[in-house]
């Protein structure tokens, strides 16, 4: 090989936007440049403290996304940098030896965790310790079957999605694992009818579904659903991935209905939003039925997994939300700002419904009914349940410089999840602009020709 053109990282900070573009569209994914740039998205950001991130020209935005709940503590948290400068002279990794971090992050994990939760996997993403989790079922019980719920989210690996309840990421990648069955949500009795034959690994689900659109599920259900897969000998996998580390209001969501899994799944916040980590972590037995004993014990392994970067952060996360105990700060600024979110539903028709617990919260829309649905045959009522919720934090961005998201199941409903660090007047600040919103159009027409009119071209070009 002749000596290749190669950019310096000072180099590489250094360029624009335009050319992040070019170098996006030839590199690494086309698509996302033209939906990127659909809706302005493209920013090109360079500072990030808190809830506050800066672009190049020095615009400051409010980040009500917090990057799905990895980001409970906020943007470039201290602490969590400080731990892993501590490390820099450690070796990162050396598998040859049992690593002191993480043997302590394995300590800390089994102390906040509920039940007998003792015993830790570490790797680097969620959809990893869905996939770790997964096997550990399978090899512990024996047993092949796992049952998921429709709407769910675990992340796009093979396993994970086997059991993510989504058929447009699904589709192009069938046949996916066997034996992966879903049912609906917050129904526990379609549940029993799956599993009453005792010849199912696992069953899978979210406390609260994220991506599927923020979907609280009704009072009892978690609890419904520990005794029915303790009848029936299935293993209860908790997906805790976005909920856990305090954002719904308790440190996990399964505290809510004082409810234990036999698995529970973690990644996102418990790397402090600057080390990508996951876990999944279970009872003892459990770990010793699949890989008790020297013979197994390597029959599941990652690299990267428990590094000591990794685990500096991430000890360093739990403890500064601990210390703080995020969770209350989480319940209070989100009962908070679901009460003034519920204010602007009773007065604007084009909210349907505001729903969510602690800093996890969705805000689904209306589809347009009436004449100009039934002369467009439907196509606007079809186009407002894909792009209502993108049109509406397009303009939040681009006009109040916010930035939220929709959910990936359901691009109806924007999320709000902004840092448990949040403050209340940031809060009031993102209530008022999505009133001004409101105030100013009156439906998805109203934005889609107003904000998003390139959008709206693009839209139906397609
Ligand atoms: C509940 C849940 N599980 C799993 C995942 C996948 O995590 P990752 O993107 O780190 O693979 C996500 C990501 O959004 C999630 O919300």
């Amino acid at each position: 090989m002749e000596r290749p053109e190669l950019l310096s990282i000072d180099e590489a900070l250094s360029i624009d936007r335009k050319q992040v573009r070019e170098y996006y569209k030839t590199y690494i994914n086309p698509g996302l440049v033209n939906m990127m740039g659909l809706l302005d998205f493209d920013k090109q950001f360079v500072k990030a403290d808190g809830v506050v991130v800066w672009d190049r020209e020095g615009n400051r935005y409010l980040d009500f996304l917090g990057a799905y709940g990895a980001l409970n503590l906020g943007h470039n948290p201290p602490k969590v940098i400080e731990a892993v400068q501590k490390v820099m002279e450690w070796p990162n990794l050396l598998q040859a030896a049992l690593g002191t971090l993480v043997s302590a992050l394995g300590h800390n994990l089994a102390q906040v965790l509920p039940g007998d939760l003792s015993r830790s996997f570490f790797c680097n993403s969620g959809a990893e310790a869905v996939e770790g989790a997964l096997k550990l079922a399978k090899a512990a019980s024996k047993k092949n079957k796992i049952v998921y719920c429709e709407g769910s989210f675990h992340g796009k690996s093979f396993g994970a999605l086997s059991v993510t309840g989504r058929e447009k990421y699904q589709r192009p990648f069938q046949p996916l694992l066997s034996g992966c069955e879903a049912v609906p949500f917050g129904d526990s009795f379609a549940l029993e009818e799956k599993i009453r034959q005792q010849d199912v690994a696992a069953f899978i689900l979210e406390p609260i579904q994220g991506e599927g659109g923020v979907i609280v599920p009704p009072q009892g259900y978690l609890k419904a659903v520990r005794e029915l897969c303790t009848r029936y000998g299935v293993l209860l996998i908790f997906d805790e991935i976005q909920t856990g580390f305090g954002r719904t209001g308790a440190m996990f969501a399964c505290e809510h209905e004082d409810v234990v899994p036999d698995i529970i799944c973690l990644a996102k916040s418990l790397g402090g939003g600057v080390m990508p980590v996951g876990a999944y972590c279970t009872k003892p037995e459990i770990w010793d039925q699949a890989y008790g004993g020297m013979d197994k014990a390597l029959l599941h392994t990652s690299t990267f997994g428990g590094n000591t970067w990794a685990a500096a952060a991430a000890l360093a996360a739990i403890n500064q939300i601990v210390e703080e105990r995020l969770w209350e700060q989480a319940r209070d600024k989100g009962d908070y700002m679901l009460k003034r979110l519920r204010e602007l539903q009773q007065k604007y028709s084009m909210v349907k419904e505001v729903r969510g617990q602690g800093l996890l919260i969705g805000i689904e829309f209306e589809k347009p009914a009436g004449l100009i649905d039934k002369l467009t045959g439907g196509m606007i009522n079809k186009l407002s349940e894909e792009y209502f919720g993108a049109l509406v934090a397009g303009e939040l961005q681009n006009k109040y410089r916010i930035i939220t998201a929709y959910t990936l199941n359901n691009p109806n409903v924007i999320r709000l999840e902004p840092p448990l660090v949040v403050t209340k007047e940031q809060i009031d600040q993102v209530v008022d602009a999505l009133e001004a919103i409101f105030k100013q159009y009156k439906g998805f027409m109203g934005i889609a020709l107003a904000g998003g009119r390139t959008a709206l071209g693009s839209i139906f070009k397609r």
